[in-house]
């Protein structure tokens, strides 16, 4: 089994090694850069001396990295390629395409009923500060292919939203601005294989993100039917096999007139209403 992956010594391609061997499966890590698409000649893809279409019986794409928009869609399209010849990619190269983009999986989540913070996607500043009035003037502004919460930047004064949001069409950034979403300080991260979460955790942070690689807390959760439900749809939605998803629950009603900080606490005993972000 391939582990497409920039270093086989980190942590994740260290675990799934690990897991394969424990399965009796032999594991061949390797990195995009070594790999030959060959057209009208065989083999038709390979990675140093694997033969990829040949040698494995299924491939880990591990993230699909950084890199110019030729090398990206060049990546994408030797991964459509090699899932039409028969490979078993997980995730399958459409996930991972939908779940890069942050506008993108919330569209999906949205037209198919998921609920959804309000958010604003566009490459003018002008429109966004328009957009950060709409939202309510308290907005998470988040890089359109953004992770571990990096970059992520809540905004709730005027001057900045516009002095931000020039400086990130200057670059050529796409604005993408989401209702802050008063959580309280802590959301829900389930991870979903296949059909079933088979765990998922608090993660509680000290200030609004909670990611844990920025040092939130994970404590162990067991998931109410609705929200393992609401998790499953999501990854469902997007066509990962294997996910996290992020759930942020907020105050019951319309979420951005709320204001100041609520406790743990009171939140369980408070009605909530729960969104995918
Ligand atoms: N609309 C929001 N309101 C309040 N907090 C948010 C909102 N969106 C995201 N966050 C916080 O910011 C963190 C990072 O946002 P997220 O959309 O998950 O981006 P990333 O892909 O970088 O993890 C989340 O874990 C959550 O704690
Ligand atoms: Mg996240």
């Amino acid at each position: 089994m391939g582990i497409m992956t920039r270093d086989e010594d980190g942590w994740c391609s260290t675990q799934l090694r690990k897991a394969m061997k424990n399965h009796n499966v032999t594991p061949v890590c390797f990195s995009y850069y070594p790999v030959i698409g060959r057209v009208n000649y065989t083999p038709e893809a390979s990675a140093d001396t694997i033969d990829i279409l040949k040698d494995l019986d299924a491939l880990i794409t591990r993230p699909i990295g950084r890199g110019s928009l030729e090398e990206i869609l060049f990546r994408m399209n030797l991964m459509h390629k090699l899932e039409r010849s028969g490979l078993l990619i997980i995730n399958p190269p459409l996930a991972i395409e939908r779940s890069v983009d942050k506008y993108c999986s919330l569209t999906l989540f949205q037209e198919n009923g998921l609920p959804v913070p309000r958010t604003a996607v566009t490459e003018s500043h002008d429109e966004a500060l328009k957009c950060f009035h709409e939202l309510g003037g308290d907005v998470v502004v988040k890089p359109l292919f953004g992770s571990r919460g990096i970059g992520a930047t809540r905004i709730n004064d005027p001057d900045i939203a516009a002095r931000v949001f020039r400086t990130i069409s200057f670059h050529h950034g796409v604005l993408y601005l989401q209702e802050f979403i008063n959580h309280g300080g802590s959301d829900i991260r389930a991870f979903v294989i296949g059909d079933q979460v088979v765990a998922a955790m608090r993660r509680i942070a000290a200030n609004w993100k909670t990611n844990v690689s920025l040092g939130a807390k994970p404590v162990p959760l067991k998931l109410s039917n609705e929200l393992e439900n609401l998790a499953v749809k999501a990854a469902k939605v997007i066509g990962c096999k294997v996910t996290g998803v992020d759930i942020i629950e907020g105050p019951q009603g319309p979420v951005n007139q709320a204001g100041g900080d609520f406790s743990l606490l009171q939140k369980c005993a408070s009605p909530t209403k729960s969104y995918v972000t």
